[in-house]
């Protein structure tokens, strides 16, 4: 195992009926907030009203900021940071999915700095504090609530890319399971790919398999959501499902299952960003249509960690690492299939994708990162050809 620092502060309050805690929390970080929402569900689902109306019970004054869309744009951003400066907001609460959460967090940042956000986005500018952030998650899927990450898209040069600072952690995250009973079940089935792969990528690109408690929770986390979503294929509303899910998707993303094993590096994610940055594609529709292409590449490479997990999660039965990989490809592009998700360019609506560019926007993405060790414009452009058909 590799040495490693775990420090995750954020505080989770889970459970049916939380929603009402909201405002308790908020009073111990601010006066004023911002309230971040997105494009609606959570008006009709009556999260908004129960949140607000907790706020306000609390003595805490509320300026509301809506419309963040999936995909949170870098233009909707600046206005939600001008109106923190204005309205004096000193916390930011979001209220919604990881595209809520993430906006909000970039909101938190911006409304620190002296220049435009975008100069800490593209690596100009450093942060040197934040407005508190208090999450309200109603998508199982990203994690957002219980990590310093936050995505965003830069709408007119469609450059997508994550950021990760400690400052922007949730102090709190307030997490009923029943909100996230409205997502559809075709959100949700890209919810669970996303899921997926954040426990397991970063992990699979090693070649020491001497990790049995962080392999352990991996599997899993990824066993919890396969079986949430056999029920929730019959049944979306199915509230048991529906509360693993949710921890399951905390869990997969707030650091502990690459702890000592690998990075947080994310191959499929830094294939999948330029897609949605290019065709506005959904987030877990990017993964299913990058992750069988890459663990295919990534057999070739170190096909130990993928093997492994293969076998432990789809019983994978061949003894040659390699085989085992691309069995494991195999099985997960059968997982995907069952459940609709998209596994071509074509299956997501891209016709005609230009790998070229796909490629290149991956490739600036791994150097911003540092991940560039092992990767080059054609190797990705391969991988991504795999995924045509
Ligand atoms: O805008 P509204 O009306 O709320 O509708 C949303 C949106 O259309 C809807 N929705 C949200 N909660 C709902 C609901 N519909 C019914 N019932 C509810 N309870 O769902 C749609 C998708 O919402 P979005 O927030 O975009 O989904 P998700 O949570 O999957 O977030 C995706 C974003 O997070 C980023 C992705 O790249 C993408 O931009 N990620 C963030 C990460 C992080 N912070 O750690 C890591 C991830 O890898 C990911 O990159
Ligand atoms: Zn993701």
């Amino acid at each position: 195992m590799q040495s490693f620092v775990y420090h995750n502060p954020t505080k989770i309050i889970f459970g049916l009926g939380v929603l009402g805690q909201t405002g308790a929390e908020a009073a111990a970080h601010g006066k004023r907030a911002l309230l971040v929402t997105g494009g609606g569900s959570i008006r009709r689902s009556g999260v908004y009203d129960t949140v607000r109306a907790s706020l306000e019970a609390a003595g805490i004054e509320v300026v509301d900021f809506g419309g963040v869309e999936p995909n949170p744009k870098l233009s909707h951003l600046r206005q939600g940071i001008e109106l923190a400066k204005t309205s004096g907001a000193d916390l930011v609460i979001a209220a919604g999915g990881g595209s809520v959460m993430d906006e909000a967090k970039a909101i938190a940042a911006g409304a620190c700095m002296d220049t435009d956000i975008n100069d800490y986005l593209t690596g100009g500018a450093l942060l040197s504090c934040a407005l508190p952030v208090i999450t309200v998650p109603t998508v199982a899927a990203t994690g957002s609530e219980m990590n310093g990450v936050f995505v965003i898209t830069n709408d007119e040069t469609h450059v997508k890319n994550g950021m990760a600072h400690d400052l922007v952690r949730p102090k709190t995250s307030i997490m009923d399971p029943a909100t996230t009973a409205t997502i559809p079940l075709e959100y949700t089935i890209l919810a669970a790919v996303d899921i997926v792969s954040h426990a397991t990528e970063g992990t699979l690109t090693q070649a020491d398999n001497d990790t049995p408690l962080q392999d352990g929770l991996t599997d899993t986390v990824v066993r919890t959501v396969m079986d949430c979503m056999h029920v929730l294929m019959a049944t979306p509303t199915d509230l048991p499902a529906r509360t693993n899910m949710m921890w399951a998707s905390t869990l997969a993303w707030n650091g502990l299952c690459p702890a000592g094993i690998g990075t947080w590096a994310k191959p499929c994610h830094m294939l999948g960003h330029p897609i949605s940055a290019m065709y506005d594609t959904l987030h877990g529709a990017t993964l299913s249509i990058v992750t069988p292409a890459w663990m295919e590449h990534q057999a070739e490479i170190e096909p130990t960690r993928i093997a492994r997990w293969g076998r432990s999660l789809f019983g994978v039965s061949e003894q040659d690492d390699r085989s085992a990989a691309l069995v494991t490809a195999s099985a997960l592009r059968g997982w995907y299939r069952k459940l609709g998700a998209p596994l071509t360019f074509a299956e997501a609506g891209i016709e005609k994708p230009d790998l070229d560019g796909l490629a290149e926007r991956s490739m600036s993405i791994a150097r911003s990162k540092g991940e560039d060790s092992g990767w080059n414009t054609a190797g990705i452009r391969s991988v991504l050809e795999r995924s045509l058909q």
